[in-house]
C-alpha cells in the first residue's frame, strides 16, 4: 500500500510541475490591486496560497469535483501555510452539489478532550488565566481536520480520486521543502518566540541560533510528510489511531493536557443542517452552530436589509455609521446564546427572524452611535494576531466547496507533537473561560460557551455562499478572528449592495464593530472628513493594520471571476 502510494506521490508531484510551468496558459491573479478578478470557463480555486490553488486547479482539470478538489487544497496548506493551513486543528466545509441541488455543511471543529472541567482555564480563586487557555497543552482540542476531510471525501468526492492521491501532491511538497514565502517568512517572525518555546517545533521552524527561516530559504517537512503518508496509507485510522495519536497525546500531556488515546480515537466529523437566509431577495447558505458566524450573518445582513445602503453609498460614514450600529447587537446575542448545538439549545429562528432585525433596526438611530453599554457591559482585553485560513472552489459541474479551517493562533500552540511535523491548535480559548472573561479575540461568552469535556468551542468562521433563483452566485469566506463575520458580511453587501465584483469586493476597505471592546475598527484609507463624521456621530475610532484574506468566486454570466484577497502576498485565484 505504501509503495503504491509512492507511486501515486512521484506520478502527482509530475503532474503538478507540469502544472506549474503551465502558470503562463492558466487564468491566475493574485494582483488585484486594480479591482480585475480571474476569469474562468469551468472550474476555479482561490486559497491563500499559490501551490495549493495550483494543486486544486490540477484537480479539477483531472475530472476532480469540488470536493476533491478541496481535500487536495488543504492537505497542501497543511504544508505551504503552516500557520493556518493543517491537520491538527479543526474547521467547516460547507459544500453545494450541483445535481439533484442540495447544501451540506461539514462540522469538523475541534472538541474538547474528555477530562476538561468547566473550571480548566481559572486559578483557584476563580480568575481566568488566558495563558492556560492559549499556551499549554490545556488548550488542544482534539483535531477534526483529518476526520473531516475524509468524511467529505467518502461521501461528497467524485469516487475518482483516492485520499492517498489527494494527499500525494502535499506530501511531495513536505518531503521535497517548500520556499518560505513572504506572506510565510512574515507569520514565522511573527511567532519565532513562541515556536522557540517547543524544541520540536524549533527544529522545523527556525534555524540553530533560533531565528525563524527568512524568505526564499527551505522548509523541509520530513516527519509531516511521514504523517501524511501514514494518512494517505490508512485513512483517518492512520492519524487517531496508532503511532501518530500516541505522538500527540504525549506532547499535549507533556505540555500540560490531559488527552486520552479514546479522546483522538473517539472523534467524529458531524453533518449539520446549513443555516439559510436572505438578503434582498438573494439565499444565503452558511455555517450553523457550533459556528456563530453563520447565524451573526444572517441577523446582520436582516438588520441592514431595512436599510438604503445603495443610497447611502459604499464607505460613506452613514452607511458604516449603520453597519456598526447594526453589528453591535448582534455581537451582544453572540455572548449571550451561543454555543456547542449538541449541548446547548439556542434560540437560531429568533435570531435570524427577519421580525426579530426589525426591531434591533428600530433602536439604531441614523445619526447618533450607542455606547456598548446601553446594549450590555464587559471589559474585554485586546487582540492577539487572528491565524485562520479560508478557501473557495467550484467545479465545472457548479459543485462548490467553501471551507473555513484553522489552528486557532498563528502556529496554534506552536506545539509540533515530536516526530509528527503536526501543529497543535489552542482551538479550546474560543470557549468563555467563566462569564466576563474575554478570549484572545476580545469576545465574551456565558454559560452556552462554558468550557466542558466532549464540548466544541464557540467558533466566529463563515463559509457562505449566496444563490439567486436556486442559481449559485457567490462562495467566500475568510480568515481573522472575530471579524470573520464582518468580513464576510462586507463582501456580501460589496456584491449585493454596492455592485462589486469580487475584487473590488476583496480590496474594499473593512470595517468591524464587535460591541466590545467600545470602538469602531477600521482599516487605514479612509477619508479624514469621514472618519471626523463618524466620531462626531459618537463612534469611538481605532485603526488597525489591514484585516482577513477573503477568498471569493463569483458566477458573472457564462464564466467565473475569482480573486485572492490582495492583504495577503502568495494568495492566488485561478481556473481554467
Ligand atoms: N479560532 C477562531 C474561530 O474559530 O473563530
Amino acid at each position: 500500500m505504501r509503495k503504491d502510494c509512492a507511486k501515486i506521490v512521484i506520478a502527482l508531484l509530475f503532474s503538478l510541475t507540469a502544472t506549474l510551468s503551465l502558470n503562463a496558459k492558466e487564468s491566475s491573479s493574485s494582483a488585484i490591486a486594480a479591482g480585475q478578478p480571474v476569469i474562468a470557463a469551468h472550474g476555479m480555486v482561490a486559497s491563500q496560497d499559490r501551490l495549493a490553488t495550483r494543486i486544486g486547479v490540477d484537480v479539477l482539470r483531472r475530472g476532480g469535483n469540488a470536493v476533491d478538489a478541496a481535500v487536495a487544497v488543504a492537505f497542501a496548506l497543511a504544508v505551504t501555510l503552516p500557520e493556518a493551513g493543517n491537520l491538527g486543528g479543526g474547521g467547516f466545509m460547507l459544500i453545494h452539489l450541483a445535481h439533484p441541488a442540495r447544501n451540506v455543511a461539514i462540522d469538523y471543529r475541534e472538541r474538547a478532550p474528555a477530562d476538561t472541567p468547566r473550571n480548566v482555564f481559572l486559578d483557584k480563586d476563580g480568575n481566568a488565566v488566558p495563558h492556560k487557555s492559549r499556551d499549554t497543552g490545556l488548550a488542544v482540542g482534539v483535531p477534526g481536520t483529518v476526520a473531516g476531510l475524509a468524511y467529505a471525501l467518502q461521501h461528497y468526492g467524485s469516487g475518482k480520486f483516492t485520499l492517498a492521491e489527494l494527499a500525494a501532491p502535499a506530501i511531495a511538497l513536505a518531503r521535497q521543502g517548500i520556499i518560505v514565502d513572504q506572506d510565510l517568512a512574515a507569520s514565522l517572525a511573527h511567532a519565532a518566540p513562541r515556536l522557540a518555546r517547543w524544541p520540536s517545533t524549533a527544529k522545523i521552524f527556525l534555524h540553530k541560533n533560533g531565528t525563524p527561516l527568512r524568505q526564499g530559504e527551505l522548509l523541509l517537512q520530513k516527519d509531516l510528510a511521514a504523517s501524511l503518508e501514514a494518512i494517505a496509507a490508512d485513512g483517518p485510522s492512520g492519524f487517531y489511531k496508532g503511532p501518530i495519536a500516541k505522538k500527540i497525546v504525549a506532547a499535549v500531556n507533556a505540555a500540560g493536557g490531559h488527552m486520552t488515546l479514546a479522546d483522538m480515537e473517539s472523534y467524529k466529523p458531524l453533518e449539520r443542517k446549513p443555516i439559510k437566509g436572505t438578503y434582498r431577495g438573494y439565499e444565503i447558505v452558511t455555517m450553523p452552530p457550533p459556528s456563530s458566524g453563520g447565524v451573526a450573518l444572517i441577523e446582520l445582513l436582516n438588520i441592514l436589509e431595512g436599510f438604503p445602503l445603495a443610497k447611502l453609498g459604499a464607505s460613506s460614514p452613514e452607511t458604516i455609521h449603520l453597519m456598526a450600529e447594526a453589528m453591535k447587537p448582534v455581537y451582544a446575542d453572540r455572548a449571550r446564546y451561543m454555543g456547542d448545538p449538541d449541548r446547548v439549545k439556542m434560540p437560531i429562528r429568533g435570531l435570524t427572524d427577519k421580525a426579530y432585525a426589525a426591531r434591533l433596526r428600530a433602536a439604531i438611530s441614523p445619526a447618533k452611535a450607542r455606547p456598548a453599554t446601553a446594549i450590555m457591559a464587559g471589559n474585554p482585553l485586546p487582540y492577539e494576531s487572528p491565524q485562520t485560513t479560508h478557501f473557495s472552489i467550484v467545479d465545472a459541474v457548479g459543485d462548490a466547496v467553501s471551507n473555513t479551517y484553522t489552528l486557532n493562533f498563528s502556529f496554534g500552540v506552536g506545539l509540533v507533537a515530536e516526530g509528527t511535523g503536526i501543529l497543535l491548535n489552542n482551538e479550546l480559548d474560543d470557549f468563555a473561560a467563566k462569564p466576563g472573561a474575554p478570549n484572545a479575540y476580545g469576545l465574551l461568552g456565558g454559560a452556552a460557551n462554558a468550557p466542558a469535556g466532549g464540548k466544541r468551542p464557540l467558533s466566529s468562521m463563515t463559509p457562505a455562499m449566496v444563490f439567486q433563483n436556486g442559481a449559485l452566485r457567490l462562495v467566500t469566506g475568510s480568515p481573522g478572528g472575530s471579524r470573520i463575520i464582518t468580513i464576510v458580511a462586507q463582501i456580501l453587501l460589496d456584491c449585493i449592495d454596492f455592485h462589486m465584483n469580487v475584487a473590488q469586493a476583496e480590496a474594499a476597505i473593512r470595517i468591524h464593530d464587535q460591541w466590545l471592546p467600545d470602538e469602531l475598527q477600521v482599516e487605514p484609507g479612509l477619508p479624514a472628513a469621514t472618519l471626523q463624521k463618524l466620531t462626531a456621530m459618537g463612534h469611538t475610532i481605532h485603526q488597525f493594520a489591514p484585516w482577513g484574506s477573503a477568498q471569493s468566486i463569483m458566477r458573472n454570466g457564462n464564466h467565473w471571476e475569482g480573486a485572492s484577497d490582495p492583504r495577503q502576498h502568495d494568495g492566488l485565484a485561478a481556473g481554467y
